[in-house]
């Protein structure tokens, strides 16, 4: 049994971001609120696409305060200004921060409160205006599903809102805007990328479509990774790229992420990680604790991503799996845990209880204890390549 919803109508292809207009149209809506953040703004990505769209009527403001790690205060500031202007829809152009604040501002402007009452509970999920999505890194799989991850401004806690109407209604994917990202921001959004489709294809509320649309998005990840890293100009990596995060989205938008995010989203939340960074440090380390228990799953993986062949036998294409991801991620240049900025051990018993509390390690695979993530932790602090 199972359900999957998806109602984003997907425009994909080198170009695309040039049809906004009529797309915009055709969904009746003719005043936005454009939702970015600064660097996007200065890479020269948003106006292009904002002369386009005055051109063709449609009229728009832009709010560019989005921060890396999204706050609830800049959410309430973007709401206000969304219903100063009397827009009809929010259009995020960016990252997952930036699509993740333009989901709230949606929210908030129709339904008022605060991001803390949604994801409290205090408030229900009610009416929220249309979302529509221009993703600039291919990471997050955020233009496909229905949730938002925004800091609580004072005290510093992730919260996570997660509801079926926080879905946007248009997704319009344009590789060619990807281009210009660094080569280190590149790496960590594609593993980012990976790691969703890895917990949605094994995580314990996973189904057949979650399924499909991991596997193909591992089989589109592993091989291109590397190439969209080494020259960011190679725009069939950077398809490709788009594409496997994409697939991604499908894949854990409709079921869940697992142990490599409960584990990030803690190191985030004390350190300020980059998310991708984060979930790239800890990915070998929860798929060897969750292979054990769980070989002929993680022998599929290791298949779908190559890392083995159909000659090998579950186990040692297992090990294969653990090694390949290995140095995977050494090549792609993530750093070791221990080389990140201010890590200490004595933070370990907060970051152990964050990613115990959060609401995805049900999900994991193999069910996980506190001294268990205790454990993970440790081994990826003294693992030293
Ligand atoms: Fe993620």
């Amino acid at each position: 049994m199972f359900t999957y919803h998806m109602p984003a109508r997907i425009r994909f292809g080198v170009g695309e971001s040039s049809q906004l207009p009529d797309e915009i149209k055709a969904l009746g809506i003719t005043r936005l609120l454009i939702v970015t953040d600064p660097g996007i703004l200065k890479a020269g990505l948003v106006t292009p696409i904002a002369e386009l769209l005055e051109k063709s009527g449609i009229h728009i403001e832009i709010n560019d305060q989005v921060a890396q790690n999204p706050r609830d205060t800049d959410c309430l500031h973007g709401a206000e200004l969304f219903n100063a202007i009397n827009a009809e829809a929010v259009l995020a152009i960016g990252g997952g921060s930036a699509m993740d604040t333009a989901k709230t501002i949606a929210l908030l402007a129709k339904s008022g409160g605060t991001p803390s009452d949604y994801a409290d509970g205090h408030l229900p999920y009610r009416q929220i205006a249309p979302i529509l999505c221009v993703p600039t890194t291919a990471g997050t799989g955020s233009e496909v599903t229905r949730s938002a991850v925004i800091t609580e401004s004072s005290t510093h806690r992730k919260m996570t809102l997660k509801h079926e109407n926080m879905r946007p209604v248009l997704a319009v994917l344009d590789p060619q805007l990807t281009v210009s990202v660094q080569a280190s921001v590149t790496a960590a959004t594609g593993v980012d990328a990976l790691v969703h489709a890895i917990e949605g294809y094994t995580c314990t509320v996973t189904s057949p479509l979650s399924k499909a649309y991991g596997a193909e998005a591992m089989r589109t990840i592993v091989p291109a990774l590397p190439l969209a890293v080494e020259d960011g100009k190679n725009l069939r990596a950077r398809t490709k790229m788009l594409e496997g995060s994409l697939l991604a989205g499908l894949s854990f938008g409709n079921a869940d992420v697992a142990s490599v995010h409960c584990l990030a989203e803690a190191l985030g939340s004390v350190y300020d990680t980059p998310h991708g960074v984060a979930n790239a440090i800890f990915l070998p380390h929860v798929l060897r604790f969750n292979a054990d228990g769980h070989v002929p799953l993680h022998a599929t993986l290791a298949r779908l991503m190559r890392f083995a062949s159909d000659t090998d036998s579950d186990e040692r294409a297992m090990e294969k799996l653990i090694t390949g991801i290995f140095s995977f991620t050494r090549l792609l240049g993530i750093p070791l845990l221990s080389e990140l900025p201010r890590i200490s051990q004595e933070d370990f018993g907060r970051l152990v209880d964050l990613a115990y509390e959060n609401g995805s390690t049900p999900s994991n695979v193999r069910s996980i204890t506190k001294q268990e993530y205790r454990m993970i932790l440790e081994e990826t602090y003294a693992y030293n390549g």
